[in-house]
């Protein structure tokens, strides 16, 4: 296993060749090291953290400060897996301020950060001060009180349209990565191939590029109930790494997500 991080160019050039990307949330070194040892390709140090390793029932309360430290833990042992991190609720109100709160997820040893929602101006101007960008479309969880609940989005063809040209918007405004959550397998299936740049699928289908899952949701040590398009890769009982092991690999022969987590 080489000791250079994958870059942002390798992650395209797996979509180019057609290898799936398997990516995990990450919060902490010790379960950053197993990641990596386990070959997953891509870290997201998300701000689902507000919910399973702090306990809140959203991911609102979640500070910078709090994405900081996080990220600092995850990159400090991190060898080879991509790592992405959450820009939390309302630290992207412009261009510039999302900027400057950019800069310290990405001191904090982040190559790229994600953001919620169509804010193409946020992004190009990220792009542009050197700052690689993920998308977020779909559910938006740091959006839940206007979306009243944790709900399939891009169901009415309307709503599927939206996304479908968001989507193309961020991919023109320079965003390197898009992250689609619980939207219909047909939609995401639809953007993969019209994007150049690799979608990462949460509860979107077994089509997309590659797929990312909350650690505690596939590990079965979260707080909370397991949503229906992650799957617990400790049945039957196996190590945690060899269930990350597992992961890697179903995702790899898109073996996971089945229907059964698909909508
Ligand atoms: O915060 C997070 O873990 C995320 C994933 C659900 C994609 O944004």
């Amino acid at each position: 296993m080489t000791s250079k991080p994958l870059s942002i160019h390798d992650l395209a050039a797996m979509k180019r060749q057609g290898e799936k990307i398997a990516c995990l949330t990450a919060y902490d070194a010790s379960f950053s090291a197993l990641i990596d040892n386990a070959g997953i390709d891509a870290m997201l140090v998300g701000d689902s953290l507000g919910m399973v390793f702090q306990g809140r029932t959203s991911t609102l309360a979640v500070s910078l400060d709090d994405m900081i430290y996080h990220t600092r833990c995850v990159t400090a042992v991190r060898r080879r897996a991509f790592v992405i991190a959450d820009m939390p609720f309302l630290t992207y109100p412009d261009p510039l301020g999302a900027a400057v709160n950019a800069a310290k997820l990405i001191q904090a040893g982040a190559q790229m950060v994600k953001l919620e929602g169509a804010r193409f101006e946020v992004v190009r101007f990220l792009v542009d001060q050197g700052i690689p960008v993920c998308g977020h479309l779909g559910l938006q969880p740091q959006s839940i009180n206007r979306l009243g609940g944790y709900k399939v989005q891009g169901i009415e063809p309307a709503d599927a349209d939206k996304i479908i040209a968001d989507a193309q918007k961020l991919q023109e405004a320079g965003a390197g990565l898009l992250v689609l959550e619980c939207v219909p397998a047909k939609l995401a299936d639809e953007i993969s191939s019209q994007l150049v740049i690799p979608v990462i699928g949460i509860g979107a289908g077994v089509d997309c590029d590659g797929q990312v899952l909350v650690l505690y949701d596939m590990l079965d040590i979260g707080v909370g109930k397991r949503p229906r398009f992650s799957k617990n890769f400790m049945q039957p009982p196996v190590a945690i790494a060899q269930a990350l092991g597992n992961y890697l690999i179903a995702v790899k022969e898109r073996r996971f997500p089945t229907v059964d987590h698909s909508f």
